[in-house]
Formats: structure tokens, C-alpha cells, sequence
């Protein structure tokens, strides 16, 4: 008999359309994904009714890839697990309402994920090592959270976002300073040719939340800086921007991360998310990691922005404890880490 358990995962959250098929959690046998930012690149930012549509349009044709790159077909896959919050609404539907239909018309069970349980488990894919507990910090362009992984499905939010996310503040300040969406990639590449010192931008504390974080003044900040040298008439220098204001996000990161790891004397430290794609800021981590003797653990690229495998990663979790969802599966796009 066969004791493989293949997952048929969804994700349809954002701006990506992506199926993926999952061998037991952590072996990715195919993982298609189906970007769309080119077409909200024209608006500055992702157009929830545009997004709904295109995964429409994508959605099926991505599901025979994974199936076909995987050289499977429905009768080898033993459950579906689609991502059903937190996200856009009329986005997230489309993913749920496939999985559903998938999930009934072949019988089998239906998981619903959470989206960042997905970023998180995207660490167990390549880390076939990794075992709970770790601290795992996830930076995207929706989420900012620091959460201790208890155990396998078993997350307890140690500190989030009081206002933007790591990733929104990114691609605010990529708007700023004249670069397209997604800012994350473009604000890295210039940082390069920058000076991270040239420019003193804040990193917020928040008292009494020590493992919070606010990004909305250090972005107001870059505002501001811009807006006073066109009032005076001076060129700023967009390089030394990127690479102060990066630098600034990277602190506040590596301090709250670090400041978990000795608190809950768990030596072990992961990132997930778009943001965690920034090799300088990844680079970061893995140094001080290394002169602290923190284990740390980060997913390739592909698997760090949105994707499928990470779904699957995260079903199988849920699969093995039993979670099932029924038919009445809704979209919930403010859906809490740890609600079933
Ligand atoms: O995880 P993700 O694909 O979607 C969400 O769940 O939000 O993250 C997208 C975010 C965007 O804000 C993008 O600007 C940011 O991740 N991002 C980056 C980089 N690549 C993507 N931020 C900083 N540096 C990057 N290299
Ligand atoms: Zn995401």
C-alpha cells in the first residue's frame, strides 16, 4: 500500500494564481505559479476586482501543470488544500471555491490553510532538519508578524505590526522615490549602489510591546526627507535612500527577532515571506545568527513570495491532525493565526 500522502494545493490570496502538488509536506513535485504583476504594475499596486478575475481565468490551467509537472492525475491525490484567509475576498473565493469542487468531485478531504501558516511551513521544504520550536519572522507585503512555533501547527503571536507591513513599507517608499510595484526588489537593487549610512531614518520602539513593530513613521519619514529637499530645491540621492531606508528596516527586524530568541532561549531563528527574499537583509540575519550561535533558517526565493508549495507544506500539517473542512469552507479575509 501507499503510505505517500500527495496534497493538491491552491493558493489564490493576492496577486498569484499558484497550484502545487506536496509529497508528505516536504517534498515539492511540482510548483506552478502564475504571477500577476504585470498587469497591476500599470495601477501602482494590486486591484482587487483585476486580481478575482485573472485567477479565474489562470486557475485551472495552473492545476493541470502542477498535476501534469508532477505526472499525476486527481485519483493520486489524497487531499486538496487551498488557502482560505487572510487575503482578498474575491481573490481567496476563487482558490476555495476550486478546492471545493476538486475536493467533491474526487472525495477526498478538504483543508483549509492559513495563509501564513503557509509562509512559515515554506522553512520545512528545503529544511528537512527543521524542527519546531523555532522563532519564525514573517515579512510580507501584508503581514508582519514574530510568532513562536510551539510545535508542528502550534503558533502563539509573539508581536505584529501596529500599522504597515514590512513589504507595504517597501513598496511605498519604491513609489516615492519614482520606482514601480512590487517595490520590495527594486528598492533592494538600488540600495546597492547606496550608502545604508548616509541617512539616519527612525526605527520605532514600541514601549511595553517588545516584539512589536510600526512602520509607518520610518516611511513618513522618507516622505519627508524627500519633500523638504524638493522644497529646497536640492537633488536627493535615491541610492543612499534605498540603502538607509533598508537598513533601517533590517535593524528593527534582526532586534525583535533577536530579542525572541534569548527571551524564549530558543536558539533556533527562521524568516518567511517577500520580504524575507531581500538577500541584504537575509544576509543580515545569517551573520549575526552566526556570531550569536542562533540556528537559522530561510526559504529559497520562489518559496518565499507567494506560492503553492508552502500551502501544501502547511495541509500536510493540518492533515496529519486530523483538520477537515467541509463543504460551507468560506473565504475569511481577516482570518487569525490559530483559528480553525
Ligand atoms: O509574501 P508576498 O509575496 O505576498 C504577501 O503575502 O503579501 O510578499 C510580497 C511583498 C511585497 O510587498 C514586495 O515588495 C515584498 O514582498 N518583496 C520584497 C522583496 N521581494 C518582494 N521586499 C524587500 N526586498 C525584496 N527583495
Ligand atoms: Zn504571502
Amino acid at each position: 500500500m501507499d503510505m505517500n500522502i500527495n496534497i493538491l494545493a491552491i493558493e489564490s490570496s493576492c496577486d498569484e494564481t499558484a497550484a502545487a502538488v506536496v509529497r508528505n509536506g516536504r517534498e515539492v513535485l511540482s510548483n506552478i505559479i502564475s504571477s500577476q504583476i504585470d498587469i497591476h504594475k500599470l495601477y501602482g499596486g494590486v486591484v482587487p476586482e483585476i486580481a478575482s478575475r485573472k485567477h479565474i481565468e489562470k486557475i485551472n490551467q495552473v492545476i493541470e501543470e502542477a498535476l501534469l509537472e508532477a505526472a499525476m492525475t486527481l485519483e493520486d491525490i489524497d487531499a486538496i488544500a487551498v488557502t482560505y484567509g487572510p487575503g482578498l475576498v474575491g481573490a481567496l473565493l476563487v482558490g476555495v471555491a476550486e478546492a471545493k469542487a476538486i475536493a467533491y468531485s474526487i472525495n477526498k478531504p478538504l483543508i483549509g490553510v492559513h495563509h501564513i501558516e503557509g509562509h512559515i511551513c515554506a522553512n520545512f521544504i528545503e529544511n528537512k532538519q527543521l524542527e519546531p520550536p523555532f522563532v519564525c519572522l514573517i515579512v510580507s507585503g501584508g503581514h508582519t508578524h514574530l510568532v513562536l512555533v510551539k510545535d508542528y501547527g502550534e503558533y502563539e503571536i509573539l508581536g505584529r505590526t501596529r500599522d504597515d507591513a514590512a513589504g507595504e513599507a517597501f513598496d511605498k517608499v519604491a513609489r516615492a522615490v519614482g520606482l514601480g510595484y512590487p517595490g520590495g526588489p527594486k528598492i533592494e537593487k538600488l540600495a546597492k549602489e547606496g550608502n545604508d549610512r548616509a541617512i539616519d531614518f527612525p526605527r520605532a520602539v514600541i514601549e511595553g510591546a517588545p516584539y512589536d513593530f510600526s512602520f509607518s513613521g520610518l516611511k513618513s519619514s522618507v516622505l519627508n526627507y524627500i519633500n523638504l529637499a524638493q522644497m529646497k530645491g536640492l537633488e536627493v540621492n535615491k541610492a543612499d535612500i534605498a540603502a538607509s531606508f533598508q537598513r533601517a528596516v533590517s535593524d528593527v527586524l534582526i532586534d525583535r527577532a533577536l530579542k525572541a530568541v534569548e527571551h524564549y532561549k530558543i536558539n533556533k531563528l527562521a524568516i518567511a515571506g517577500g520580504v524575507a527574499s531581500n538577500s541584504t537583509i537575509c544576509n543580515s540575519l545569517i551573520d549575526v545568527c552566526k556570531q550569536k550561535g542562533i540556528e537559522f533558517y530561510f526559504p529559497s526565493k520562489i518559496l518565499c513570495t507567494d506560492n503553492a508549495a508552502m500551502i501544501g507544506a502547511a495541509g500536510y500539517i493540518e492533515y496529519k491532525k486530523g483538520i477537515r473542512h467541509g463543504m460551507d469552507l468560506n473565504a475569511i479575509p481577516n482570518l487569525k493565526l490559530g483559528e480553525k
